[in-house]
């Protein structure tokens, strides 16, 4: 009953759908697990770029059964959007299950994100303005709406009239516009009609494809330093991304992950406010952001850029427990003279290797590097470890030390076949898939 969890070990963007979709191929179920369309996830397969918001990076196959998890916040109009989009692109979505557990993002929800962003001024998350932390707050205050209300009139009225109240007086309170039931009712129930074939109970999939012997994938959203938990709080997501939340919000025990598959790119890139200690200001930034085509995939807000960081990846194989990693992105290096990597901080003149807990601690840290001799050609058509410049095969080993996990996999581009498969034992040949 093997289970791989895919899971950000960035500030978000690392290229999980492009992972996702690679792996994807060999299992039979892809689920996403946390976080809302706040993701943009994307897959590039020939000249087809996909940027999807809440459907799993698998969605393309047509064998695949894309589930969205009950940990997922799921506005219906995205959905619904992108399974038109989908569907115009000649794919199969008879396959998308949703949980019927999921929380709904509700117009307020987006009303109240942008709201308090606004009111916070300096002060801001910069957040994607998708209502994510005011849905999940609502769950967490058990006041939310869930899918399966959605198909249920009686119980929809009834929890956004409850609901409203309040929601209305801090909207006010903000100066927004405010809401009214009948229409939100009939808005909601619109979406339920819509999306009724598709709701399902998710962890009875999951756990019966378990159960048959097939492989699940569960792919995380976001990334270990925005995780709500784990991240340089309040300067995150409402979520948790860690692999840990794959339990959660995709319907498995601890016990039934087999794999945990981290994923990062060579560098580091940051969306939204907080401290990101190795930010680059200069024209090399300007440089990596520009090859990596760094804009939001959401917001198309330009995404801030650093060296890598080898602090927070400590961490986060620490908490994610991984056991293997893909380096993503690596292509996007090439051409530059010396690259810089993070190995420890200075806080308040002391050498710190480790992952601070405190926000305020890590506005404070100065990184200290260490200088890795660049290489001038491109390698987006390189296929094998062996084949890359040597300066590029030591920075990946010097990574790896950092990580004390294996790199399974280098990208060199955003296709699905620029990937160097190195040291993989694939899914499909593992013990007790019977294949
Ligand atoms: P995600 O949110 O983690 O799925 O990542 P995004 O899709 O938001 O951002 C990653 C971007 O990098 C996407 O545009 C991918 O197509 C692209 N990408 C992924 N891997 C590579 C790579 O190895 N090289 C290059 N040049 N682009 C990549
Ligand atoms: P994927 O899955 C990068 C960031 C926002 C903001 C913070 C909180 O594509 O990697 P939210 O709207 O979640 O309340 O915003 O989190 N953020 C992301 N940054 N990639 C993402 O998703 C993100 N999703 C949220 O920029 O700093
Ligand atoms: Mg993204």
């Amino acid at each position: 009953m093997p289970a791989t969890v895919i899971v950000g070990l960035q500030w978000g963007d690392e290229g999980k759908g492009k992972t996702t979709d690679f792996l994807a191929e060999q299992v039979a179920v892809v689920v996403r697990y946390q976080g809302g369309d706040n993701a943009g996830h994307t897959v590039v397969v020939g000249d087809e770029t996909v940027k999807l918001q809440l459907c799993p990076s698998g969605v393309l196959y047509p064998h695949i059964t894309s589930v969205i998890g009950n940990g997922v916040v799921v506005n219906p109009a995205t959905l619904i959007r992108e399974l038109d989009m989908l569907m115009a692109r000649g794919v199969d979505v008879s396959k998308v299950r949703v949980s019927r557990s999921a929380h709904v993002i509700m117009p307020y929800h987006v009303a109240l994100d942008k709201g308090n962003e606004t009111r916070l001024a300096d002060a801001k998350v910069g957040t994607t303005g998708r209502g994510i932390g005011p849905t999940y707050g609502d769950r967490a205050w058990r006041l939310g709406l869930r899918m399966e209300d959605l198909v249920d009139e009686p119980t929809l009225r009834e929890r956004i009239t409850r609901s409203l109240v309040d929601k209305n007086l801090l909207l006010a309170a903000m100066g927004v516009d405010t809401f009214e039931v009948e229409p939100l009712v009939a808005q909601g129930l619109a979406w339920g009609e819509r999306l009724r074939p598709h709701l399902d109970d998710s962890t009875w999939i999951v756990q019966d494809a378990l159960r048959r012997g097939d492989h699940v994938l569960l792919e995380g959203a976001q990334g270990t330093l925005l995780d709500l938990d784990h991240g340089s709080y309040p300067f995150v997501t409402s979520s948790n991304p860690v692999a840990g939340g794959a339990c959660t919000g995709g319907g498995i025990g601890p016990l039934q992950v087999d794999e945990v598959i981290g994923v990062m790119k060579a560098y580091s890139t940051r969306v939204g406010s907080g401290p990101f200690p190795t930010e680059l200001f200069d024209e090399v930034g300007k440089g990596i952001a520009e090859r990596g085509r760094e804009f939001g995939t959401v917001t198309g807000r330009p995404r801030r850029v650093g060296w890598f960081d080898t602090v927070p990846l400590r961490y986060a194989v620490a908490v994610n427990s991984n056991s293997a990693i893909v380096l993503n992105k690596l292509d996007i290096l090439s051409g530059i003279e010396t690259i810089k990597v993070c190995v420890a901080y200075e806080i308040d003149g002391k050498r710190v290797d480790v992952w601070p807990s405190s926000g305020a601690a890590l506005s404070r840290a100065t990184p200290i590097y260490e200088d890795f001799p660049g290489w001038e050609e491109p390698i987006h058509n390189v296929r094998s470890l062996a084949d890359l410049p040597e300066n590029a095969r030591r920075y990946v080993t010097a990574l790896e030390e950092h990580a004390a996990v294996p790199i399974v996999f280098v990208s060199v581009g955003s296709e699905r076949t620029q990937t160097i498969e190195r040291a993989w034992r694939p899914m499909r040949h593992r013990s007790g898939l019977g294949a």
